[in-house]
């Protein structure tokens, strides 16, 4: 709804169709992606040197309040929805800082099998439940300043390495099909396509239908095809 209105106010009338239209079915596509983590695979080097390390829900949640007020209602969901990840503690946060200005420049949360039943409440049976070995990445952020540096792929690259050495073998992450930044970063991390979520919402979110399809065939013209790490 808040959408709604601000497209409203900056006259945008084919994004209030588009809102409209939402409102009655909205249908949203995520891929699922995979990495072996026991893989040996070269961790990419971002534009600026990085530091990688945990931190807790509150640290986290004092730094997303810092970041200055972003300007556009899709950034602001962002944000909002890391404070209410971090506010739950849920998982183990990381977060990647410019070493000379200490400035936080990636923020990342991993989750294991011990947390699935706060797993399904939280994301409301958006994941599958995680077996003992797997970790799931999710609510992946990089401030606006620091996006195109090359971050994401070079801290989840790291974040995975940690994760390994506590005895992960399956790292997995679901991606909006249309989150083309998220998909080129995951894949350079060497996060490879494995499953389609699908997710049908009608009447404003009043009906919901959720179907996970695992991807057994990609033509090698997909945009999910895996990509070659560099
Ligand atoms: C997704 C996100 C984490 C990427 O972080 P990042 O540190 O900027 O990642 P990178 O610098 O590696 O950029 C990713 C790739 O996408 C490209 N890219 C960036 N913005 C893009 C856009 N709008 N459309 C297409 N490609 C884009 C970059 O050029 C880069 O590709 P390249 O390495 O081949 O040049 C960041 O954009 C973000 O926080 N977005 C908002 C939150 C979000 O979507 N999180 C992911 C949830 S799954």
């Amino acid at each position: 709804m808040h959408h709604l209105l601000e497209m409203l106010r900056n006259r945008d009338a084919a994004g209030v169709a588009r809102g409209i239209r939402d409102q009655a079915m909205r249908t949203r596509v995520s891929v699922g992606l995979q990495r072996d983590l026991r893989s040996e695979a070269p961790i990419p080097c971002a534009r600026i040197p990085i530091e990688v390390r945990t931190a807790s829900g509150a640290e986290i949640l004092a730094l997303l309040s810092s970041t200055g007020g972003p300007s556009s209602w899709h950034e602001r969901r962002e944000l909002a929805i890391r404070e209410s990840h971090a506010s739950q503690c849920l998982g183990q946060g990381f977060v990647a800082q410019e070493p000379a200005s200490r400035r936080i420049c990636f923020i990342q949360w991993v989750l294991r099998a011990e947390d699935n039943t706060r797993i399904r409440s939280f994301f409301k049976g958006r994941f599958p439940p995680l077996m003992r070995d797997e970790a799931l990445f999710e609510n992946a952020y990089t401030p606006p300043d620091f996006r195109g540096l090359g971050i994401m792929p070079a801290a989840m690259g790291r974040i995975c390495e940690i994760v390994r050495s506590q005895g992960a073998r399956l790292g997995i992450t679901f991606v909006d099909h249309l989150n083309e930044a998220s998909l080129r970063g995951c894949r350079k991390a060497g996060f490879v396509p494995y499953l389609i979520r699908r997710d049908y919402s009608f009447c404003g979110g009043l009906v919901h239908r959720r179907v996970f399809s695992p991807l057994t065939y990609l033509s090698p013209f997909s945009p999910f095809q895996p990509q070659n790490p560099q």
